[in-house]
């Protein structure tokens, strides 16, 4: 009999993983509060849901079951929901991680917490109440600080506080900004370790880890966006010599282990600081931003999406599936248009065509409004290139971002 899988998120980026259900012979049902998700399509029963309040999701697949469906799994796609996950798996006695792990891995405080318990190395970091606490500590510790909301995603309010710099915003700004962000107005300040970063990916099975997914994240706009951190993608093979990236690797394990994953995915953002590897945050659920669907797999052959599914499923995948067969070039870059109304876009049928060029997305159209790029979410378009080496992914999709044009006001 064909298993059911609950696939926890329908929007654009979720749409890969409901495809690669569909290609597995699933019975898939895709759970999304907005009526009008495009995954919805892609999936053979929807259920309206809001898939940040897992209570609202059990709900709704309760009085799912009670027509008659029965699922064999549920995941997380391209939504920050474990939680969710974890609930779902709860109720319907399923395997996914468990609700103090999605907890842990959803409050950047606690998991501080739980990672320092364990001897995992990660930066200083306070929870702060007030303003005034924060411009105490930037005074007492003379460093480079990021402030973040304790509960949030996608680097909405996270700040990079450059110490001594002429444009160090004021505390008081720089605290409502990440407050404003928490669900719990909750705050934190972590010491900015500076170095490569990586986003890291893979999965622990009976307690051991794999992580196959490791690229490069791209940080050229730090300046232009600052003081917010906004990423503009990836580049893989990473460019670290072996040895590093086997400590990052390693330590993502670690780390994904300390937060109680069993049988399920990581996602982690690390950093190498001065040689040695550090945790900046580690996620219980499948990236978004194509990286566990496109990058990984055109990178080293994983198919990283089946595999997570199967682990879903409550099956034991093979472990040559979780570990890479080659290392081929892939680059992917952000578009980021000067805010304002867009007037026209143009470019993107040419870009298409362009040598080595996989993807092309553009999420604006004309006439909708360009805010400036405070968070991930908000960035116009992103274009990914593939080839035999990682220079040559770059140059293509380099190329590619040059000849998309998006003109505003
Ligand atoms: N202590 C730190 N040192 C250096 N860089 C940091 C630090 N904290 C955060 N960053 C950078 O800012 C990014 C966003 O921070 P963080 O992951 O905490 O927020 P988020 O809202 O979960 O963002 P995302 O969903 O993009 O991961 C990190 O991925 C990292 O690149
Ligand atoms: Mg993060």
């Amino acid at each position: 009999m064909r298993k059911t899988l609950i696939v926890i998120g329908a929007g654009l980026e979720s749409i890969p993983v409901l495809q690669r259900a569909n290609e597995m012979d699933l019975h898939v049902v895709a759970v999304d509060a907005n009526p009008q998700a495009p995954g919805f399509a892609c999936a053979h029963e929807s259920v309206i849901g809001c898939v940040y309040t897992p209570e609202k999701s059990v709900a709704a697949l309760t009085e799912w079951s009670q027509k008659g469906g029965k699922p064999q799994g549920v995941i997380c796609a391209a939504v920050d929901a474990p939680g969710t996950a974890a609930a779902v798996a709860d109720h319907f006695d399923l395997t996914a991680v468990s609700e103090e792990t999605a907890r842990l891995a959803t409050d950047k405080k606690a998991m501080k917490d739980r990672f320092k318990k364990c001897g995992i190395p990660i930066p200083w970091y306070q929870e702060i109440f007030s303003a005034g606490e924060l411009a105490q500590i930037l005074a007492e510790r003379r460093e480079t600080l990021v402030i973040k909301p304790v509960d949030s995603r996608g680097a909405r309010g996270v700040l990079r506080l450059v110490y001594g710099s002429s444009d160090m915003p004021d505390p008081a700004w720089a605290f409502e900004c990440a407050q404003k962000e928490s669900t719990t107005g909750r705050v934190m300040v972590e010491k900015c370790l500076d170095g490569p970063q990586i986003s890291t990916e893979g999965f622990v099975v009976r307690g051991k880890a794999y992580c196959p997914g490791f690229s490069d994240r791209n940080y050229e706009f730090i300046d232009r966006f600052a003081p917010n951190i906004i990423e503009n993608g990836g580049d893989l093979p990473s460019f670290l010599e072996h040895g590093e990236q086997r400590a990052i690797k390693e330590l993502s394990g670690q780390a994904a282990i300390a937060l109680g994953i069993e049988n399920s995915m990581f996602k982690g953002d690390m950093v190498l600081h001065e040689g040695k590897a550090y945790v900046i945050e580690m996620a219980a659920r499948l990236s978004g931003g194509y990286f566990c669907s496109h990058e990984i797999p055109w990178n080293t052959g994983v198919d990283f999406v089946g595999t997570a599914i199967k682990l879903a499923l409550g099956e034991t995948p093979d472990p040559e599936d979780m570990v890479p067969s080659f290392q081929k070039g892939v680059a992917q870059r952000y578009i980021f248009p000067k805010p304002g109304k867009v007037l026209a876009i143009e470019g993107v049928e040419e870009a298409k065509t362009m040598d080595g060029i996989s993807m092309v997305e553009i999420r604006t159209a004309v006439g909708e409004t360009i805010s400036p790029a405070t968070s991930h979410p908000a960035r116009a378009g992103v274009v990914m290139a593939r080839a035999e080496t990682r220079g040559q992914a770059i140059k293509q999709v380099e190329a590619a971002v040059a000849a998309i044009k998006i003109i505003t006001t």
